[in-house]
């Protein structure tokens, strides 16, 4: 099931995962705090060499299904044990007790244990502490082609000049691999290397070539990168991908910075010509000017204009992998995912501009038009995005 279906069909999938992955971090909270394990780049480190495969429940629903029963069944076994402890003198009801706490053992389906452990770093469970910002993905472009070019290839597909030469080809980062590996996961193996079981080394180990920060930028880089690459593919993103925080000046707003933006629908416009964009008030629109042309004049119908433009520019391109962002409007919905993009340089919009789409479009013969049937679309198919079997939040 692709992740993006799972809030639809299976909705008790979420809270499964959303229960393992909170279970897990307050575990590692706990122990991190009465200090039985230490940090390591600057978190909290996960003790054990596995942890519970959110991802692979999402692969496998029957054993998802045996996942939840058997939570219940822990639940239900730990409570037996307790109520067993404390009635230990009623020797009749202790067994009664302890008999049905042995059934309910053997009727629980169990899931399979390879299903469910899958193996872990000491940073398994780190979130990338940096916000998704067109000055961090500018960043980590830079150390990418410094590092990591030469094997994984200009555009990532894992065939850099040195690739061959390797014992086994680099891999894409425009198939599922991003998406199956937490952040932290993708951390430790830039940090650390890939190694054989035998310990032949595989890929090199990076962490004296750059700080824990600059190796969060570099994700954040990876993740832009693999969906301009995809979007360049197959028309479409097929992860979510957010619209990266960007510095705005906005007249006569407080607003700072996309972040600010929150719960509004927003329309980043890169047209030479603004003055055609015509104005609309169910959304924010945010004006990236081209390259030549400073925003000394900024029409009614520009909320905001951005001023980390040269930052900017070079995130969209990774993005979207378009080089020229004046034919461009990008429109993100309110929790701020990016959904439509129209390369048509006017504005007007078809359905067919959806990228990030949960199902496909019905084509309804209803009077609106269609801009208002596009973000009737979005708003009432939310993204739900699930990174490395945890449920993620923007990012
Ligand atoms: C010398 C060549 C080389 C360089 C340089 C290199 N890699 Fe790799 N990388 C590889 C190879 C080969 C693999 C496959 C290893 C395997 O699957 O056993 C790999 C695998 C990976 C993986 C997937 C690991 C997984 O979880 O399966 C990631 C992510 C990755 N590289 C990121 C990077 C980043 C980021 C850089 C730059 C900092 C980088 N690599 C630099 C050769 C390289």
């Amino acid at each position: 099931m692709s992740p993006d279906r799972v809030a639809q069909d299976a909705p008790w999938l979420l809270w499964l995962l959303n229960a393992m992955q909170s279970g897990q971090e307050a575990l590692l909270q706990i122990l991190h705090s009465v200090g039985l394990t230490p940090d390591v780049d600057g978190q909290p480190a996960w003790p054990w060499s596995r942890r519970l495969a959110g991802e692979n429940l999402l692969l496998d629903v029957g054993q998802a299904r045996a996942m939840a029963w058997s939570l219940l069944a822990v639940v239900v076994i730990i409570c037996l044990l307790v109520l067993a402890a404390l009635w230990w003198r009623h020797s009749k009801k202790r067994g009664s007790l302890l008999v049905t706490a042995l059934l309910i053992v053997i009727a629980t389906p169990w899931p399979q244990s390879q299903v469910i452990w899958t193996p872990a770093s000491p940073s398994s469970f780190h979130h990338n502490p940096l916000p998704f910002s067109d000055a961090a993905i500018a960043r980590g472009a830079v150390h990418y082609q410094r590092l990591c070019m030469d094997c994984h290839g200009a555009t990532g597909n894992g065939q850099g000049p040195i690739a061959a030469q390797q014992a086994v080809w680099p891999p894409s980062f425009t198939g599922p691999l991003l998406w199956r590996r937490t952040d932290g996961d993708l951390l430790h193996t830039v940090r650390q290397g890939v190694f054989t079981h035998s310990g032949q080394q595989r890929m090199p180990s990076f962490a004296s070539q750059m700080t824990v920060a600059q190796t969060w930028e570099l994700l954040h880089f990876l993740r832009a990168q693999a969906a301009g690459q995809l979007l360049q593919l197959s028309g479409n993103w097929v992860m979510p991908i957010a619209l990266p925080n960007m510095q705005l000046h906005c007249p006569g707003q407080t607003w700072q910075q996309v972040s600010d933006l929150q719960q509004q629908r927003v329309r980043l416009v890169g047209l030479a010509d603004v003055k055609s964009v015509l104005p609309d008030p169910r959304m924010l629109t945010v004006w990236l000017p081209p390259a030549d042309q400073s925003a000394s004049f900024i029409p009614a119908q520009i909320d905001c204009v951005v001023a980390s433009a040269t930052e900017a520019r070079q995130a969209l391109f990774w993005l979207t992998g378009t080089e020229n962002f004046t034919q461009t409007q990008l429109l993100a919905d309110k929790a701020g995912w990016l959904r439509a993009r129209n390369d048509r340089g006017a504005d007007s919009w078809s359905e067919a501009d959806l990228v990030c789409r949960v199902n496909e479009v019905v084509q309804g013969a209803t009077q609106e038009d269609s801009l208002t049937r596009l973000l009737r679309s979005m708003d009432s198919q939310p993204l739900v995005y699930v990174k490395g079997g945890s449920v993620h939040g923007l990012q």
